[in-house]
């Protein structure tokens, strides 16, 4: 039997402090407020364009102009960034990708259109092949579908340069090459660009709960009845994202990032302790999809839900997270 040893009163009544809010809000050790979210969006082409994205309701690809009005609102919550991804067209996709850096590619313009009108936004964008490859891996494959990993990551290089060239402010390779984060900085830093960001996928898993954004961007046709095996990481391992955190680090990164997100909180608990290097974690496409469907069949209350997830990920040790609730949560917080 459990005893107190000083007669019949708990020794420590934890719930003391737990009785009046102004004690609760004195001993919080965590707070989350609208400048810890990156707004993920997704740019198609054309004007006056939006499209629901099915398997993630309430998000939508849109065009740049409407894109530019949407990114206006994300500010003025005081989100601080938000990462881009295209919908690249039918003919845009080739087996080498190289619509990936045209100087007037729909990234480059929609990089462009937002810091024109958006100085103060943060815009990230995603440095990785599938959007642009027939195939939908992340990068050139041989004739056995292997993706080849030095010419994918000398395309990446131009990929990143052709973002910095259009205005990025942060590059975000997500593709898991090797040695991709040394080749990008220091090509960045020959072109002039030696203020530009890197937020390295640093420990990208081969996850099942990216399914959703494969629809959102369009590759989830290309990619069917393949995987990413070969080189995002396997979900059973824990010291190989310390691996990949640190060699991305050494090679350049400013930024890492644990990707996916809430399954994977060890994995930034550990980064944190260890690295001590500014972590972010990315609050994926499957994750978004299930608590939205909890959502609408009325089995968990959207408010307290959301802000309780996004919490857990600054509790876990993030600094930030990439997260499609980005402008729900930070109008709750205002
Ligand atoms: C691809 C990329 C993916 C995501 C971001 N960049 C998918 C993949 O690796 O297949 C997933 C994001 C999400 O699920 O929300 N470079």
């Amino acid at each position: 039997m459990f005893q107190s040893n000083r007669g019949p009163f708990p020794q420590t009544r934890m719930r003391r402090l737990r009785a009046r809010e102004f004690s609760r809000r004195l001993v919080r050790e965590q707070l989350l407020t609208p400048a810890d979210f990156i707004y993920p969006v997704f740019v198609l082409e054309g004007q006056g364009q939006r499209q629901a994205v099915g398997s993630m309701p309430g998000i939508e690809r849109l065009s740049i102009d409407l894109l530019v009005e949407h990114a206006r609102e994300a500010s003025a919550l005081g989100i601080p960034a938000l990462a881009l991804f295209p919908v690249v067209a039918a003919h845009g996709k080739s087996l080498t990708a190289e619509e990936a850096w045209q100087p007037d590619g729909l990234v480059q313009r929609a990089v462009k259109a937002l810091k024109d009108a958006l100085p103060e936004l943060g815009v990230i964008t995603d440095v990785a092949l599938d959007p642009y490859t027939t195939h939908g891996q992340d990068g050139i494959i041989d004739d056995n579908g292997y993706v080849l990993n030095d010419v994918t990551s000398a395309a990446l290089v131009q990929q990143a340069l052709s973002h910095a060239e259009a205005g990025a402010d942060v590059v975000a390779p997500s593709d898991m090459m090797d040695g991709r984060i040394g080749a990008i900085r220091h090509s960045l830093e020959q072109h002039g660009h030696a203020n530009t960001l890197i937020m390295a996928y640093a420990a990208k898993y081969a996850s099942a709960y990216y399914g959703p954004f494969r629809d959102a961007v369009g590759s989830a046709d290309s990619i069917r009845g393949g995987n990413k095996y070969s080189y995002q990481m396997d979900p059973a391992n824990s010291d190989e994202a310390l691996h990949e955190c640190a060699l991305d680090l050494a090679e350049g990164a400013d930024m890492i990032m644990v990707k996916p997100g809430m399954p994977y909180l060890d994995i930034v608990r550990r980064v944190r302790e260890e690295l001590k290097a500014p972590t972010f974690a990315y609050q994926v496409s499957g994750e978004y999809a299930m608590h939205m469907a909890a959502f609408q069949q009325g089995w968990l209350e959207p408010e307290p839900v959301i802000l309780e997830s996004l919490l857990a990920f600054k509790r876990a040790g993030c600094d930030g997270v990439l997260t499609y609730f980005a402008l729900q949560a930070a109008r709750a917080l205002q």
